[in-house]
């Protein structure tokens, strides 16, 4: 895979949890549009998910899960790439580079996601939680990567990627390419809807707080209808003071592909009730479209598809292993 003139975009989601309809909206959904425009690798992170706990048959399913979810939600192989993190080992290799030579604890002290995930078991959490930013800097750099469109948790991270790729060429002369977030305008934050202040997670307690593209389409209906609304009656989108109305407006607006703006002269002078009734509906017809193009993509297709992915792109990431080996000495 030469690069050409089109800018590269590289991207991943992790096989741990449930995906849901934030993972979708926030960042897949956007990825589907970039594939004329650019030359694409979508990954499937399984070496960051490693980095909490996981039940290895279970793990197994998930990673095929993943490269199922992208091409449902309309990735095509024929135009991008679909590969499994793990089959490339520069990717651990040159994580370890990046390690010894240009991160440092002051960066990852800084990181938010891993107070987040660690709490108050800072001590207690393995390395790999803590590093795990450094991994993912080392997935971007390895291809040149020009953009990373992902959700705005993952914003801190291409910012320490930046960091990181200036100071090794600070060092050693140009050698990486500086790549930069893409982060859309509606949908980059999917909130709870059990907790309409905190983001939609696939780690989260209950889960009501999320809708998993696998989710029975009349229990997803369910979770919408009785997802949290705010004091007041009015459908209008104002995240400080109805910020369960705002996002159950992103996320209509974003899988009607209508403004916020319309829906809001659409329900003028409507009930919550209706409206989510509404949006139950359209959560409900989009899942079973969904499930229905997973249900027809087999294991088999999917290795395959990624086994191609990898094969295609390997040469790359050696190639860019190899320069780094190269300036600093141990090739
Ligand atoms: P992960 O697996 O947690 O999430 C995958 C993508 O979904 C986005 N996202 C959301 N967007 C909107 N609203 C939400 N509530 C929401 N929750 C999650 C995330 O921002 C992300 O884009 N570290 C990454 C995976 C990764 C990666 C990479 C990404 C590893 N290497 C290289 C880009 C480039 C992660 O854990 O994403």
């Amino acid at each position: 895979m030469e690069k050409n003139n089109k800018k590269r975009i590289f991207s991943g989601v992790q096989p741990s949890g449930d995906l849901h309809i934030g993972n979708y909206l926030g960042a897949i959904s956007q990825w589907v549009n970039m594939q004329n425009k650019y030359e694409c690798i979508f990954c499937v992170v399984d070496y960051h998910a490693i980095t909490v706990k996981q039940d290895p048959e279970i793990l197994r399913k998930k990673i095929i899960e993943i490269a199922k979810i992208y091409i449902a939600s309309g990735i095509d192989p024929q135009k991008s790439v679909i590969f499994q993190q793990s089959t490339i080992t520069a990717h651990t290799e040159f994580a370890w580079i990046l390690n010894c030579i240009v991160a440092r604890m002051s960066d990852l002290n800084k990181m938010t996601q891993f107070k987040d995930k660690s709490g108050n078991h800072q001590e207690n959490v393995g390395i790999g939680l803590y590093d795990y930013p450094v991994l993912m800097a080392s997935d971007i750099l390895l291809y040149n990567t020009d953009v990373v469109p992902v959700g705005d948790d993952q914003l801190q991270h291409v910012e320490l990627t930046r960091t990181l790729a200036r100071r090794f060429n600070e060092r050693f002369g140009d050698t990486l390419q500086l790549p930069k977030a893409e982060i859309r305008k509606t949908g980059a934050r999917i909130m709870g809807l059990d907790d309409p202040t905190k983001k939609m997670s696939k780690s989260a307690a209950s889960d009501l707080n999320y809708i998993a593209l696998t989710d029975n389409p009349d229990k997803a209906a369910k979770k919408i209808m009785r997802a949290v609304t705010d004091t007041g009656s009015e459908i209008k989108y104002d995240l400080e003071k109805k910020p369960g109305i705002s996002n159950l407006l992103t996320i209509y607006s974003l899988l009607v592909k209508k403004e916020i703006k319309e829906l809001e002269k659409e329900y003028q002078n409507k009930m919550y009730g209706e409206f989510k009734k509404n949006l139950a509906e359209v959560v409900k017809s989009f899942l079973i479209d969904f499930q229905k193009k997973y249900n027809a993509i087999s294991d088999k297709e999917v290795e395959q598809i990624m086994a191609q992915g990898t094969k295609k792109i390997k040469p790359i990431a050696d190639n860019t292993l190899d320069r780094v080996k190269m300036k600093i000495g141990v090739l």
